[in-house]
């Protein structure tokens, strides 16, 4: 995400506090893709059907571990809430209204950074003599991937939140003035001999804001969400341990003394932006420009994150990044939807209006209002011999599969530009809250106009592959389990 960055010449309310707005948020997921996920009718692309067992659509009480890291470089992911999240306090799981209803406030901040408009913190801080640019930071709560790393010499693991819609990165720590509390210990920068300050006046410093540093001082940032939470601190180096043989001596990130919002437990959040600032920028000199992850069917299962690109699985099908426009986000050229292998008929140039971009923190993928309606129409009608539900939240299209042993469902592929057609995983399809009130998992945007977004849900057990050096997008099935 778009960041910028002031050094002030003296810490406190006033000078030129450093800003940076991150975006933040979103996930869950829900089921669990093992047991009876036979695919029937097999054609082209993929299954036109999933025939699914109803229990196995529930995420189980119990980590089932992946089958095997894709190599040694792969750092795993998962659920903040499941059996597999390192953070015990896992008790305070939102509600599915929750996570759904602060998913749409993820959107509408995605939609108001893209559209410009002033960020509502900052017009909510500008009574405090503190110029800020007009960056919108998105509403903090629901970013619920994380991912454990080593900071600093010793390294300390840290259990730290992961967001495509954020560049700079950031642990609370030690000492900290006003941090929210998290389960682990403070990170210690007087602990670590690898630690140092980014001085004002470093390229780091000076890039985001060409104003700062007029003063030899540190260099500080400011995190702004749209919900009002706030990360505050230092931008410092340290050596940074991704897996065994994945090392960053020299990782720029932020130190936070002064931070407030939905962050729950979690030491930190790491960005994987687009931006230089973020961890996959950092680390593409040393592996390459580029990283992919697979965000877990469940809770009760692991995913990955790796760097570079040179490990995309062979079943890898790829679709060129587009442009869009900010600088912030990764856009896609989605062309169409089909389900159970036909086409809904909506022409491309109606997902071309808004652009699409797909994103780890927004749960439930959003399509333009044509075409969700078309979509849920295909689906309702292969759905017809199952009882509806009432709706849950944003989403419209529900049905109780209570008594029901085995479901088939239709098969839902979103068709790229190029021709590259992802058929989603049953877990894609289907948004599941208990088995008597289990979702269509899409939404729509609400305007013609706006951007839609390829959501965590959608992505869950693919590969997605982000090869920035050649400017595309892949999606490699079955990428975890
Ligand atoms: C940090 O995590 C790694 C990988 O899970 C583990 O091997 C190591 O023992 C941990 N280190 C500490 C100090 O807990
Ligand atoms: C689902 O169906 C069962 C069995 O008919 C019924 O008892 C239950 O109330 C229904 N639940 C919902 C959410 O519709």
């Amino acid at each position: 995400m778009a960041s910028g960055m002031r050094c002030s010449a003296g810490h406190g309310g006033h000078g030129r506090r450093l800003a940076v707005v991150l975006a933040l948020l979103a996930a869950l997921a829900s089921s669990r893709r093992h047991g009876a996920s036979a695919a029937a009718e097999l054609e082209g692309s993929g299954p036109k059907w999933h025939v699914v067992s109803a229990r196995s659509l529930l995420p189980s009480t119990t980590c089932t571990a992946a089958k095997a890291a894709p190599d040694t470089s792969a750092v795993r992911v998962v659920h903040r809430h499941g059996p597999c999240s390192p953070l015990q306090a896992r008790g305070h799981a939102p509600s599915h209204e929750e996570i759904l209803e602060r998913d749409q406030d993820r959107v509408d901040s995605i939609r108001r950074r893209i559209a410009g408009a002033p960020a509502i913190s900052d017009v909510a801080r500008a009574p405090e003599g503190v110029s800020l640019p007009a960056y919108l930071g998105t509403s903090a709560g629901t970013t619920n991937y994380i991912m454990t790393v080593g900071l600093g010499t010793p390294a300390r693991n840290l259990s730290v939140e992961i967001d495509t819609g954020s560049d700079l990165s950031w642990v609370q720590c030690d000492p900290c003035a006003r941090c929210y509390g998290q389960q682990d210990p403070l990170f210690d920068p007087a602990r670590s001999s690898t630690y140092s300050a980014v001085p004002c006046g470093a390229p780091e410093c000076r890039e985001l804001d060409p104003q700062s540093c007029a003063a030899d001082r540190e260099c500080r940032y400011e995190v702004i969400y749209d919900d009002y939470s706030h990360a505050d601190g230092t931008v410092a180096r340290d050596a940074l341990t991704l897996a065994a043989s994945r090392t960053l001596p020299s990782f720029v990130f932020g130190c936070g003394h002064d931070d407030a919002g939905l962050f729950g437990k979690v030491d930190g959040l790491f960005g994987l932006g687009r931006g230089k600032m973020s961890l996959p920028s950092q680390a593409a000199t040393k592996y390459g420009a580029g990283f992919s992850y697979c965000l877990p069917s469940s809770p009760s299962a692991e995913g990955y994150l790796a760097f570079g690109v040179g490990a995309a699985p062979a079943n890898t099908q790829f679709t060129e990044m587009a442009r869009g426009p900010e600088t912030w986000s990764y856009y896609l050229n989605l062309v169409g939807v089909k389900v159970a292998g036909r086409e809904i008929g909506i022409p491309p140039a109606v997902f071309a209006t808004g652009g699409t971009i797909i994103d780890s923190g927004t749960v439930i993928t959003r399509l333009p209002p044509r075409a969700y309606a078309a979509l849920r129409s295909a689906f309702v009608r292969s759905m017809a011999s199952y009882r509806r539900a009432p709706a849950l939240s944003l989403l419209d299209t529900c049905y109780n599969f209570t008594g029901q042993t085995r479901v088939k469902i239709p098969s839902v592929d979103l068709v790229f530009a190029g021709g590259t057609t992802v058929n989603l995983n049953a877990r894609g399809v289907l948004y599941v809250s208990t088995v008597s009130q289990t979702c269509l998992g899409f939404a729509t945007t609400g305007d013609e106009t706006s951007v839609n977004i390829l959501g965590n849900t959608q992505q869950k057990t693919f590969t997605v592959v982000y090869d920035v050096a050649k400017q595309r997008i892949g999606f490699g099935a079955k990428g975890c389990n």
